[in-house]
């Protein structure tokens, strides 16, 4: 059985003062020890929220002892140097990092992060016991020419090689059509689920069959409220990786209770 996994990528969003407010926020709305089960993200889930680089510190001591982890947007892929504006996994982990976002498409768009340098992060975040969140995704025009697939399998066979089973029981994947991404456009649930499956299948085949179905397989790309019970709905779909609707604590509680109604 997989544990959902529910991350707010906040990408660069929030001064200090805000990422602060709105972490007071949330966890108002999350007790520390529910009463019963009302809660899906206490009992159900794995709720966390990555923010940026500079409010990781705050948001970290605000978080401390409540269920709601903290994972960070990217890292480099080495523990420290001459490497000006950089982040070491040892820094993060230092602040209570858990997770860490490994090659968003934004990445690699805009700062040409490829499948190597992406499995380079990916073994050191394992190194140093953070829980890499592997991004893959094809753009609207691999879309278009049904390039999906091959786009996809690329990026997780060279994005994960070298990795063995049992570092990859730490690694979640999060499925993110690129033409999905802000657009308000989002794969139709069981559309999403079919490119979910034929990932498994992909881990299957890399690692073993166990390993494929332990995998998280979160989906990205215009998650809200409204379409989040949906896409849970299917079997492959573990979680998701949510951006602009992670941006109010109102629509990240109710994406993270699958609550649908305003
Ligand atoms: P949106 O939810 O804003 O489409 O962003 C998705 C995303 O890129 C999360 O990493």
């Amino acid at each position: 059985m997989r544990k959902p996994l529910i991350a707010g990528n906040w990408k660069m969003n929030k001064t200090v003062s805000e990422a602060v407010d709105f972490v007071n926020r949330l966890k108002s709305h999350i007790p520390l020890n529910p009463p019963g089960d009302s809660f899906r993200g206490m009992s159900d889930v794995e709720v966390v929220i990555c923010p940026t680089f500079v409010t990781l510190s705050e948001v970290g001591k605000i978080l401390e002892g409540s269920s709601i982890k903290l994972g960070a947007q990217n890292m480099y892929m080495q523990e420290n140097g001459a490497y000006t504006g950089e982040i070491s996994p040892l820094m993060l982990k230092e602040l209570g990092c858990r997770y860490v976002i490994i090659g968003h498409s934004e990445r690699r768009e805009y700062f040409k992060e490829d499948n190597k340098l992406i499995n380079a992060k990916i073994k050191l975040a394992l190194k140093y016991q953070l829980r890499p969140i592997l991004c893959v995704g094809e753009t609207l025009s691999e879309y278009q020419d049904n390039q999906t697939i091959d786009v996809v399998r690329t990026e997780i066979r060279e994005g994960l090689a070298g990795i063995d089973e049992e570092q990859m029981s730490q690694v979640a994947i999060a499925y993110e059509p690129i033409w999905a991404i802000g657009t308000g456009e989002t794969a139709t649930p069981s559309d999403a689920n079919k490119v979910h499956k034929i990932i498994r299948k992909i881990i299957s085949d890399m690692f073993d069959a166990k390993t494929g179905e332990k995998t998280r397989i979160q989906y990205g790309g215009s998650v809200k409220p409204d379409n989040m019970s949906a896409l849970m709905e299917q079997p492959d779909i573990d979680g998701a990786l949510v951006g602009g609707a992670s941006l109010s604590a109102e629509s990240f509680i109710r994406i993270v209770n699958y609550d649908k109604k305003d």
